[in-house]
């Protein structure tokens, strides 16, 4: 297995390319619009195509390089249903797989920082048959929960976010192994998380014990601590929601 973790320091965004270059078939996870070159780079040294661009939500803090590379390589887009973008894509459901070769990702739903948000369980089965890691998205971070306020509208509040967050990371984050690597989309800089680690990886099992925003032993400890002292809304947010949901190239965003 092909892995690589391409990270954005002006935005502290992590994003990933991966999959089987026996196949010769990679993903691109949490594209960054600044960094499609460095993709499409890294794929073609392995010999390999882009095949999937995938996405654990639509983004509130840097504009996605999803449509640039979709638009070069002719991979299919993939983001959690119901994500709510204007564009062709396949929308991935609960549980649902990509297969790439002898790479598996599976989305699991984990909604809560965005109502449509998916972390990406990945095997690789020339190691196990079972997975080895998890991309969290904005979800759980390397020493802080997503912030639960960026997506939240009229329907549902930021409270009513933070309990669905809470439900997702004890239910389906925090039921994985211990063992399993951690990837997140932020580290330290990003305004998406509180003191995060400037480490960008982690594992499930240092982050239960480790994790300040999971040291809570009820739901109400967890959102009232979450609510209490988000950090300041991104640059621009409206503006890079519209464009990521829209499908557009590049804007001229700052
Ligand atoms: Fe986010």
């Amino acid at each position: 297995m092909f892995f690589r973790q391409i990270l954005n320091d002006e935005t502290a965004c992590a994003s990933y390319v991966f999959g089987c270059n026996t196949a010769g078939e990679l993903a691109v996870v949490d594209a960054h619009a600044d960094l499609v070159d460095e993709y499409v780079t890294a794929a073609e040294a392995q010999g390999s195509r882009i095949a999937a661009v995938i996405e654990t939500h639509v983004q509130a803090d840097h504009v996605s390089g999803l449509p640039e590379l979709v638009e070069r390589t002719s991979a299919t887009a993939y983001l959690p249903e119901a994500a709510g973008v204007d564009f062709d894509h396949h929308a991935l459901a609960d549980g649902e797989l990509i297969t790439l070769g002898n790479t598996v990702i599976q989305a699991v739903a984990t909604p809560g920082h965005t109502a449509a948000h998916h972390a990406y369980l990945v095997t690789d089965h020339r190691r196990g048959d079972e997975p080895w890691m998890v991309l969290t998205g904005d979800a759980l971070l390397v020493g802080d929960a997503g912030r639960p306020d960026l997506h939240a509208h009229g329907e549902q509040t930021v409270e009513e976010m933070a309990r669905v967050l809470h439900r997702s990371l004890t239910d389906r984050l925090l039921a994985l192994p211990d063992h399993l690597l951690l990837y997140p989309a932020h580290y330290s800089g990003s305004v998406c998380g509180r003191g995060l680690s400037g480490h960008p990886a982690s594992t499930i099992g240092f982050e239960r014990r480790h994790n300040d925003a999971l040291a809570f032993d009820s739901e109400d400890a967890f959102v009232a601590a979450l609510i209490a002292d988000v950090p300041p809304e991104p640059e621009h947010q409206a503006e890079i929601v519209a464009a990521n949901r829209s499908g557009a190239r590049r804007s001229s965003i700052a």
